[in-house]
């Protein structure tokens, strides 16, 4: 099968992202994965201040996958500048970059995307919005609250015209409205979906993270994802990221099944490095049935934005200017 797909002005050689957090920056796993096999990756999200996370343990397994509590630990938006996107730019060259910010309120997001955003190295953006281990927030992502969503995502778009990701929570009940506001805030494309919260207790009750809870990745968020990115596709008509428990082709399939452009791979890397290349491999590789000849044949069809705008809702109207209300209602 046909795996390129052109997308935010560019060629993807193939769907196969590593998902943020999961590969660093790009050098942590150089000396093992061929980057530059793979249609690209996301950053760890990047803090303003740099960030040590949370106590450890921070990692833990079950029979669904892991859950995580890492905290957020990153460099900070100077490193990121100073060392972390010079060697991306000279290192890679066909992989594109996007680069994961998180802020802990609106005016950190917007201030990440305004320092970082006359840099090289890297493509577009993606908005952490879906963090569930901030606990400086207590724990609530913004994903979960619309109206900040609106506010984050235009203030960034009024600050790049680079391609710019917004990454929902898994746990949110109206994806679809969530959706839709941060497309209309001025979203270039979705990621969905971020760990769920859960909480694991060894037989004595202590909790076997040290954070307490943490986010839950792997297996157990397969159908939850893909529940998120098809319910997101009949709400919206931008590209989205598929991710949650990604470990063969077989399930980025199911992703583009259910409408993603991408699929991000992060659990899957932490028990084979080469996760993803295997599975861009192994989609170069598949069989599909006939009529089908590229990726890109997989998705089912994209919402006419036209009609999507006439189905929205009266509360997302009113977010809007009058100015662009008045021209999606004539
Ligand atoms: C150890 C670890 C660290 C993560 N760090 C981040 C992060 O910094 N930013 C982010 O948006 N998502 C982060 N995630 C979430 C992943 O990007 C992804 O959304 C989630 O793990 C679901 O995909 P998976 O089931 O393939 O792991 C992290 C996940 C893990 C397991």
């Amino acid at each position: 099968m046909k795996v390129a797909i052109d997308l935010f002005g560019t060629t993807f050689q193939n769907p196969v992202l590593l998902a943020a957090g999961t590969c660093g920056f790009g050098r942590e796993l150089s000396d093992v994965v061929d980057l530059d096999a793979l249609g690209g990756f996301v950053t760890k999200s990047v803090t303003l201040e740099p960030r040590h996370g949370n106590p450890a343990p921070r990692v833990t397994e079950f029979g669904g996958g892991m859950m995580n509590s890492i905290g957020l630990a990153n460099p900070g938006l100077a490193r990121t500048r100073t060392e972390k996107l010079p060697w991306i730019r000279d290192n890679i060259h066909r992989a594109h970059v996007f680069v994961s910010v998180a802020g802990h309120s609106v005016e950190e997001f917007l201030d990440l995307v305004a320092g970082l955003d006359d840099a090289d190295g890297f493509l577009g953006f993606e908005l952490n919005l879906s963090c569930p281990n901030d606990t400086r927030r207590g724990g609530a992502p913004f994903a979960l609250d619309p109206p900040l969503v609106a506010e984050i995502v235009s203030g960034a778009r009024a600050r790049t015209e680079r391609p710019l990701l917004a990454k929902l929570a898994p746990n949110d009940l109206d994806v679809s409205k969530t959706a839709r506001v941060a497309v209309d805030a001025g979203a270039d494309g979705l990621t969905l979906v971020n760990t769920l919260p859960g909480l694991l207790l060894d037989p004595g009750g202590a909790p076997e993270l040290g954070a307490g809870q943490g986010g839950v990745s792997g297996p157990a968020l397969l159908p939850i994802g893909l529940r998120a990115v098809s319910s997101a596709r009949a709400a919206t008509h931008v590209p989205l990221v598929g991710l949650g428990g990604v470990g063969g082709a077989a399930d980025a399939v199911a992703y583009a099944r259910a409408g993603a452009s991408l699929v991000g791979i992060g659990t899957a890397s932490f028990a084979d490095p080469r996760a993803g290349e295997r599975v861009a491999r192994d989609l170069r590789a598949w069989r599909p049935r006939s009529g089908i000849a590229s990726w890109s044949d997989l998705q089912p069809p994209v919402p006419d934005p036209e009609v999507e705008a006439l189905d929205r809702p009266a509360q997302t109207a009113e977010r809007r200017t009058g100015e662009e209300t008045a021209a999606w209602r004539r």
